[in-house]
């Protein structure tokens, strides 16, 4: 960015911060989401759920075409340098081969754009794909075989012989270090706020703590593999791909083979988790270069191994958190730095001091985040990228210093409880931080707790509590787009490029759809997951409701405005403009005045018109800036911890949230459960273990690296505050990734409230706990 592009931005910054309230969407709270509806927020059940259930819901790898051959990939055993020879003659002569592609031979393919360097950018790198000899990780596709069934395309794949020029790689932290930090930035921002001295604040502080925690590298694993089945027509792209973001890997792609953006459709209709795994890798690439270089179709589907070589995930931290106390309990200062690796070329800084940005008022703040370069795969996204493993640290000091303190953890933080952002000074949106925290503890049993540890024993198992705070910011990008047709019979079509991975998207949207139109459920349909369709929308950042809410209330405010426009004069709604009506019962009504009325089919037979159909695009995403916004939460735990074994279980958990609105309260439940699960994953077992030699991932699978099992699940209540933020679209703040935050701590707190060893390194492991 120029010096003049980047003063250009502070000023608008400076503008949107300094503006009137009414100037900024959701300024004006939509008077909607104080009326409510008795759809809102009702347990709806998925409606996609029957097909699920019947196996009628098609993935990507389920769509079979005339004349498809399946592909496998070849991976690099080195970290870096270049292929020496490469022999392909075997594979080619096996059974059933199609052809084997290299970078001798694939298609000319243009660097893929990296993400967030444009807006629809989304791969996780800007590595070539196949068109030279480099390896830039251990891991990294060398060919692909294509044959006619996947057996064959697997057995061919294991014929295929490389050798290797290595050259000097640098696979291990402490090589990485040795070569240099850098100073980190998360989508342009830098990751480093300070706000007085805090290190001469926290020095001359009666009360501290000043401890370092470390998280591994972490692995995607949803259930679905990545997969994607591709088409060529001439010079026309067709995908089936299991996506986050369609509109975003259409455009990608068609940078990639240079063609027109509208050229290449891709769609998405069921997707098996993406937790944000699911963007733009190198297979789907492939497949296309693939399936352009044999002239037929081509089903991908990256192997359990693949996904660990392929698609990148967490990457590891080391944190320090330092916090100064007065005699109150007040903090003097917040220290929170440390670093992060990164691969060479590489979009995401894991931002750990996200949390420590806003959750806590104290005197003074310093906070940083600084990376490393390791040759390994990019690492990516991964539920709430920054706050999980910030939560950890942070929420981990905390609790270490209320001990210090003698004073209840909870106590503790509603003493350092901002009536404002503590570090922009901006106005919070709504915060019920405090309030989630007595429900929830109320609810728990807080009250039981021992404030020591080892003071409950039940055989041989030591038995404590703990909690900490979760928390993830309220996002809405940009480019949300919707279109909403509607009959005579008061049907309604919504169409929009956004996904459903499983949290329920289709079922949100149509609840929300038929309470503002005023009609049944059933008469709504939401179609979703094609790049064909409006919108550019990303399944990603918790952010997904939101823009699509933004888009859908734009869209309907476009279309009672024409249904009033078209259809209006000579009715009871004649002359009335789009706020001052409401969607009831089959058709439009004065707000407040439900005899003044107009049916669908009477307004629409009067514009000349058996259906209607409008576009609506959301309205710049300015309200995150103008006040300060997150999703809060309070997590409690019940743990044990064997007193011969060190093994840890948990037993209870508890989350308490504050995220405004919640539409759904059934899928909403599952949304935090899950996270809470991918928590506790985190907290106790999950661990990407990479040779420190060779920079290679030894544990790519599902035996050796650990999620938790059925069994390693605890009974998980959810409860939240419902209090609807008046600035969101819908009163409500994202919910998807909230639940991962915050876990991780309170099961750490409970593990040292059982039998008092503090582990500061991830995951804790039954040998940390034998203390
Ligand atoms: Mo989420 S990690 O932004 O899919």
């Amino acid at each position: 960015m120029s010096i003049l592009q980047k003063a250009v931005q502070a000023a608008m910054q400076k503008a949107v911060e300094l503006a009137p309230d009414a100037f900024i969407p959701g300024g004006i709270p939509d008077p909607l989401i104080a009326e409510g509806h008795a759809l809102i927020g009702a347990p709806v059940s998925r409606v996609d759920g029957a097909v699920k259930v019947r196996g009628a819901a098609p993935f990507a790898a389920e769509f079979a075409l005339d004349g498809m051959a399946y592909a496998a990939l070849v991976y690099s055993t080195i970290a870096r340098g270049r292929i020496a020879t490469l022999d392909t003659a075997a594979a080619e002569a096996a059974p059933g081969v199609a052809l084997v592609m290299t970078y001798r031979n694939a298609p000319r393919i243009k660097p893929v754009p990296m993400i967030f360097t444009q807006p629809k950018a989304a791969h996780g790198d800007d590595l070539p794909v196949f068109q030279d000899d480099a390896i830039h990780w251990n891991g990294q596709p060398v060919a692909l075989v294509l044959a006619e069934t996947q057996e064959q395309a697997e057995y061919a794949k294991s014929l295929v012989r490389v050798t290797y020029h290595e050259e000097p790689a640098t696979t291990s932290v402490a090589a990485a270090k040795a070569r240099g930090m850098e100073a980190a930035a998360f989508m342009g921002e830098p990751l480093d706020v300070r706000v007085g001295d805090a290190e001469a604040a926290l020095a001359a502080s009666p009360y501290r703590v000043d401890a370092a925690y470390t998280t591994p590298r972490l692995n995607h694993n949803a259930i679905e593999l990545h997969a994607v089945t591709v088409a060529w027509d001439g010079e026309e792209l067709r995908l089936h791909d299991a996506s986050q973001a369609v509109a975003h890997t259409a455009w990608s792609l068609a940078q990639a083979f240079g063609i027109e953006e509208k050229q290449v459709r891709v769609t998405s209709p069921f997707v098996g988790g993406g937790f944000g795994g699911k963007l733009l890798w190198q297979h789907q690439v492939l497949a296309a270069a693939a399936s352009k270089l044999a002239g037929r179709p081509v089903r991908l589907m990256l192997s359990r191994e693949g996904v660990y070589r392929v698609a990148g995930g967490r990457t590891l931290t080391e944190q320090r958190v330092a916090i100064g106390a007065a005699d109150d309990g007040r903090f003097t200062a917040l220290v929170h730095t440390g670093m992060v690796a990164m691969s060479p070329h590489n979009g995401l800084a894991e931002p750990f001091i996200m949390p420590a940005k806003s959750l806590y008022s104290a005197g003074s703040f310093k906070l940083s985040v600084e990376a490393v370069r390791l040759n390994m795969l990019a690492n990516t996204f991964m539920r709430a990228p920054g706050e999980a493993v910030g939560s950890f640290a942070l929420e981990c000091a905390v609790d270490e210093l209320a001990e210090r303190m003698g004073i209840d953890p909870i106590e503790l933080r509603r003493r350092n409880e901002p009536d404002h952002d503590p570090t922009t000074g901006a106005p919070f949106s709504s915060r019920h931080l405090v309030e989630a925290y007595r429900m929830g503890a109320e609810r728990f049993g807080w009250a039981q707790r021992q404030a020591r540890p080892r003071m409950r024993r039940e055989g041989e198992w030591w038995i404590g509590m703990g909690c900490a705070t979760a928390t993830y910011p309220y996002y809405r990008m940009g480019g949300g787009a919707a279109r909403i047709t509607l009959t005579r019979e008061a049907r309604v079509r919504v169409e929009v490029a956004a996904h459903e991975m499983g949290m329920g998207t289709a079922t949100v949207q149509a609840q929300l759809v038929a309470a503002r139109l005023g009609v049944p459920l059933e008469n709504v349909t939401v179609s979703y997951g094609d790049s064909a369709m409006p919108g550019t929308i990303l399944a990603g950042g918790s952010q997904q409701t939101a823009a699509i809410g933004a888009s859908v209330i734009a869209a309907l405010r476009a279309l009672f405005t024409d249904l009033l426009r078209l259809g209006g004069h000579g009715t009871a709604l004649d002359g009335l403009h789009f706020d001052e009506v409401r969607g009831l019962e089959g058709g439009l009504c004065k707000a407040g005045d439900g005899l003044r009325r107009a049916s669908y089919a009477e307004l629409l037979a009067r514009a000349g018109r058996d259906e209607l159909q409008v576009e609506g695009q959301a309205a710049p995403p300015l309200e995150a800036r103008h006040w300060s916004m997150h999703s809060t939460g309070a997590i409690f735990c019940e743990a044990r911890v064997n007193v011969v074994t060190g093994e840890p279980r948990v037993t209870r958990l508890l989350g308490s949230f504050d995220c405004g609105r919640i539409l759904n309260a059934k899928t909403a439940a599952s949304q935090f459960r899950g996270g809470m699960i991918m928590g506790l994953g985190m907290a106790l077992m999950e661990e990407t273990q990479s040779d420190p030699r060779n920079g290679r991932v030894m544990n790519p699978s599902l035996w050796d690296y650990h999620v938790p099992s059925h069994l390693d699940v605890p009974p998980i209540d959810v409860i939240w505050t419902d209090l609807p933020d008046p600035h969101a679209p819908a009163g409500a703040r994202g919910i998807g990734e909230i639940g991962i935050t915050g876990t991780a701590a309170a099961v750490v707190n409970a593990l040292y409230n059982a039998c008092g060893t503090r582990v500061r390194d991830l995951p804790a492991t039954l040998d940390k706990l034998l203390g």
